[in-house]
């Protein structure tokens, strides 16, 4: 396989679940962020925001109202650098009313420029942060909760929070996690459904996970999130 350092980051990379206490600076975090700005972006629209959320009353509401599973609480305590990843249109929508242009977002494409710009910009950020020697792993289960993450962050209308992105000098280092053999998930021309033996292979790679975790989302939860996607902007 061809190797350089871009590569070496990318392939030694893995979610850091313990952190030390240590402080990580200023310009640590701006470079990270930075980063995360260089990555492709539709229509060079940059749809996308970041909230570091370094305070604490807030950090405890939102891990206490919107984290059920008791390993990642652990680490989102000990994180240092919490950055809330949001897709975010309002600031698009303002720069082209106070040029007299008229948006024509709709909800298709603010689904999917949104998502994906935003996406982009966090992976990069995510290796940024461990080219630099530092960890970090995603907090999902936040986006059940958006109406109260726009509460506490003050986020406006067309403002979605997506992914959160816990940071911190690594106090483990776990190898990197297996993943589908290339034959599996590298395609050519058309479609090919992998056969049982890969899928017992794989199988053999993910002891310890837990299937339902976290996407059984029960019917009434799952409601109340449509809805108030659609009251922040997001008819989805
Ligand atoms: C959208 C998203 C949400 C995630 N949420 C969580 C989470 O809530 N708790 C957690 O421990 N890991 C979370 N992760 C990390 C994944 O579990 C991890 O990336 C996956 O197991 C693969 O491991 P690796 O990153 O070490 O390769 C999340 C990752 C993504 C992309």
């Amino acid at each position: 396989m061809i190797q350089n350092s871009t590569l070496k980051t990318i392939f030694e990379r893995r979610s850091v679940r313990k952190f030390k206490s240590k402080k990580i600076s200023l310009e640590a975090i701006k470079t990270i962020v930075r980063a995360g700005q260089r990555a492709p972006t539709a229509c060079r629209m940059e749809t996308y925001s970041f909230i570091l959320i370094s305070d604490n009353e807030k950090r405890k509401q939102i891990i206490q109202k919107t984290v059920s599973h008791g390993p990642t609480r652990e680490f989102m305590e000990e994180a240092p650098i919490w950055i809330l990843i949001c897709t975010d249109f309002a600031r698009q929508i303002k720069f082209l009313e106070i040029q007299n242009i008229k948006n024509d977002f709709n909800e298709t494409s603010k689904f999917m420029l949104g998502i994906i710009d935003a996406a982009l910009a966090a992976e990069n950020m995510v290796l940024a942060a461990e080219s630099i020697g530092l960890g970090s792993c995603f907090v999902g289960s936040i986006w059940t909760a958006p109406k109260l993450l726009a509460e506490i962050l003050s986020l406006p209308k067309n403002v979605l929070p997506l992914v959160l992105l816990c940071i911190g000098h690594p106090n483990e280092n776990p190898s990197p996690r297996p993943r589908w053999p290339l034959k599996v998930i590298l395609h050519e021309n058309e479609y090919r459904m992998p056969d049982d033996e890969s899928m017992e292979e794989y199988q053999t790679t993910r002891e310890n996970w837990n299937v339902n975790y976290p996407y059984k989302l029960p019917r009434e939860l799952e409601q109340k999130i449509r809805k108030e996607w659609i009251e922040l902007g997001f008819n989805i």
